[in-house]
């Protein structure tokens, strides 16, 4: 036998032994043919954690590698992460942006790279076409507008002839802050009961919801303030506890809306202190995945992909089982 065939037979040997000596329970998973490189904006709230949550199930699923970097509320961290996944080639890049600007360079680096950007949750502003194949996530826009329809219903209900609004915003320059505000202000403008008396941001942060809800009260006291829109549950349920802290009575006082439907929402509902849930749901993973497989078996894909959502009010029965958060 040559040296060098005997050289080969010893090297698959050692492979044999090692491979048998580490065998594991992935070896019954499916082998990974896809990488995908997922850029997480954070863990700001529960909804984010379950959005997390969704993509790697998703991807187990669909026998996919994730590799999935979490950026802390940084967008710098964002595009180094990006820049990462470009250096390593995986197939594509999903990535949910912490805000709508700034993202053209990086991304006109994937197109070079000849590498797919979905982008999950929220959207991006930019100048030049194509720098991203498709657009999954929730639309904004009409749940703001559900917001204030809501709105004027309830007004319509309770009699009301003038209401005074205070929204706690979401990270400013995000799509979920400027649409669901944009679409709330729409869906109520015109309507003379109502006026805007303050918006402060609460990076959609529960301790933050806290320190606004103390603020607005500071600044407006308790008898100025008829609503609290709020961008999403964590804030909502952070303002809730000084609410009950203050004495007043969420619900009936002061009338709660607010978005995502996290279960916590969803059962203050049930029990009277919260008025509105617009849904958004996290579960947003399978329909990424899915439209990876698609991409993978050379289907041209673009578009916007937005899921079906509806909202939970104080006008529908509650004992219904339909009604649950995530
Ligand atoms: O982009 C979706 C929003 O981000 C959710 O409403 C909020 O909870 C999250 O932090």
């Amino acid at each position: 036998m040559k040296k060098r065939n005997r050289m080969i037979i010893i090297l698959l040997s050692l492979c044999m032994i090692l491979g048998g000596c580490t065998k594991t329970a992935k070896e019954d998973e499916k082998p990974t043919s896809v990488v995908v490189g997922f850029s997480q904006l954070g863990a700001e709230s529960s909804w984010r954690i379950a959005n997390t949550k969704s993509m790697e199930a998703a991807a187990k699923e669909y026998g996919f590698g994730l590799m999935m970097e979490n950026a802390n509320q940084k967008q710098g961290k964002q595009i180094d992460a990006i820049r990462s996944f470009i250096a390593y080639q995986v197939d594509v890049i999903v990535f949910s942006p912490i805000v709508e600007n700034g993202w053209d360079n990086v991304l006109k680096e994937a197109k070079r790279a000849g590498i797919p950007v979905i982008l999950m949750d929220r959207m991006i502003e930019t100048t030049e076409e194509n720098l991203y194949t498709a657009y999954i996530g929730a639309d904004f826009y009409a749940e703001g507008q559900r917001a204030g329809e809501y709105l004027k219903r309830k007004a319509d209900a309770l009699g009301a002839d003038h209401m005074n609004i205070a929204e706690i915003s979401g990270t400013i320059d995000s799509t979920p802050m400027r649409d669901r505000q944009r679409g709330f202000m729409d869906a109520i403008c015109g309507d003379e009961r109502f006026t805007v008396i303050d918006s402060i941001c609460g990076d959609f942060l529960r301790s933050m919801g806290e320190e606004c809800m103390r603020e607005l009260l500071k600044k407006h006291g308790r008898d100025g303030i008829d609503v609290i829109y709020s961008h999403n549950d964590s804030m909502t349920l952070g303002a809730l506890t000084v609410l009950e802290k203050e004495g007043i009575q969420s619900g009936k006082d002061i009338i709660l809306i607010t978005v995502d439907g996290e279960k916590e929402a969803v059962s203050q509902l049930k029990a009277g202190k919260i008025n509105c849930v617009v849904q958004c749901t996290p579960n947003l993973g399978g329909d990424v995945m899915q439209l990876v497989e698609r991409m993978k078996n050379g289907e041209a894909i673009q578009g916007v992909f937005h899921p079906e959502e509806g909202l939970f009010t104080d006008f529908d029965d509650l004992t219904d089982p339909a009604v649950e958060g995530f």
